[in-house]
């Protein structure tokens, strides 16, 4: 199977495609570079043996799109590209719009001019809003609470009502909790551009010595200990997830949506202490105030993912935090420039 790839050399890109290519699958990457290098290539090439074929485009760029799949022929998508950070997207809106919104449009019609129509979605848990209770099912009401979550929702309405116009189109909305780790190799994992929004990148920095200590937004929450609790899932589980997605959904026409987390819920304190258990580093932290916009607490109910597309997160806490610091600690400064 040939499938585009877009924002391949992003974080979850690149680990999906290292196991769509163990998979005996053909990733083809689009990727603009605004938040990922090209070094990640020679990392997938190490890992595998095969170097994908790689475009550096914009999806936002019809003509750039439009000569892709005029080039190769293409089963299906699996759509990554986007912007993806909570605070920038409050201080630039249009960009998020653009980007995520008005650049799905685009490839959608991309797609349609080349007759593809299996469309995987990188969607968020963030579509839940604040949950009422936990675990998350995918029937929970939608609501977002700001303009990166809003993009993603709007997508995901547009989606929908696109597929429904299209019914011949096989549309999968996957909803991920929190990815973490990096791939056991210690050859690809996340690097973030800037200081980290994101808990597990911001204390394998602390660990590493590239950031003092770690501010632990609130411990005055409704939850186990006062902090956070989310449902952190390993990288490869949920690149497997979409390889399952494909796999089961991607042939049979409809709107799927599936919720991709574990169905366990651990604080920032817990997984502190699982980081400098893995690590051997002790991670100092700092009790802040809260982060204006968290949740209390989120974890996903993965049952509809186990049902109907055979898939579930195998990889534990340990796993995540230990292949994080083999990465974290292999690469301090993550991928070289090209
Ligand atoms: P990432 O930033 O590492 O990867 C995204 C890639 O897309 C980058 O390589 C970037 O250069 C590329 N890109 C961005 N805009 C583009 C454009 N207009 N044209 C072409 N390429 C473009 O992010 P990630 O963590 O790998 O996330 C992938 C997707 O999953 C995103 O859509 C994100 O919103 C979604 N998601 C991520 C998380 C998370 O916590 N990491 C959680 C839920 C959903
Ligand atoms: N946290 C800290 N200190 C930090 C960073 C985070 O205490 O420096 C806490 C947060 O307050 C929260 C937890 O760690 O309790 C997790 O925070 P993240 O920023 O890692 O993750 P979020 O759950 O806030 O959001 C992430 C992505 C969103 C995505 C969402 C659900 O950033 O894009 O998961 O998938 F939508």
């Amino acid at each position: 199977m040939r499938v585009l790839v877009t924002g391949g050399l992003g974080y979850i890109g690149s680990h999906t495609c290292v196991q769509m290519i163990e998979a005996g699958m053909t990733p083809i990457i689009v990727d603009n570079l605004y938040n990922s290098k090209t070094t990640v290539l020679a990392r997938i090439e190490k890992l595998t043996g095969v170097l994908p074929l790689f475009y550096q485009g914009d999806i936002c760029d019809r003509d750039f799109l439009d000569n892709v799949f005029h080039l190769n022929d293409i089963d299906a998508v699996i759509h990554f590209a986007g912007l993806k950070a909570v605070n920038e997207s409050v201080d630039a809106p249009l960009e998020y719009y653009k980007n995520n919104v008005h650049g799905t449009l685009v490839l959608v019609e991309a797609m349609q001019a080349a007759s593809v129509n299996t469309m995987v979605f990188s969607s968020s848990a963030t579509v839940y809003g604040e949950p009422a209770t936990t675990p998350v099912t995918e029937e929970f009401p939608t609501k977002a609470i700001n303009p990166y979550g809003r993009s993603k929702l709007m997508v995901e309405e547009c989606l929908v009502d696109i597929q429904k116009a299209h019914p011949e189109m096989s549309i999968t909305l996957l909803r991920y909790f929190n990815p973490v780790g990096a791939h056991p190799s210690g050859e690809m994992g996340e690097d973030p551009q800037g200081i980290p929004n994101n808990l597990m990148p911001f204390i394998s920095q602390v660990a590493v010595g590239r950031r003092e200590y770690l501010s632990v937004f609130g411990n005055d929450y409704p939850t186990v200990d006062g902090t956070g609790v989310r449902d952190y899932i390993h990288v490869l589980d949920l690149a497997d997830g979409h390889l399952a997605a494909l796999n089961h959904k991607g042939k049979e026409a409809g709107l799927h949506i599936y919720n991709l987390g574990t169905g366990n819920g651990f604080s920032v304190l817990q997984m502190v202490e699982a980081f400098s258990k893995s690590s051997g580093v002790e991670v100092a932290y700092q009790i802040a105030p809260r982060r204006p916009g968290d949740i209390a607490e989120c974890w996903a109910d993965p049952g509809k993912a186990k049902r109907e597309l055979h898939w579930e997160a195998t990889r534990t806490i340990d796993d995540m935090t230990t292949d994080t610091w083999r990465w974290q600690s292999n690469n301090p400064n993550g991928y070289p420039d090209a």
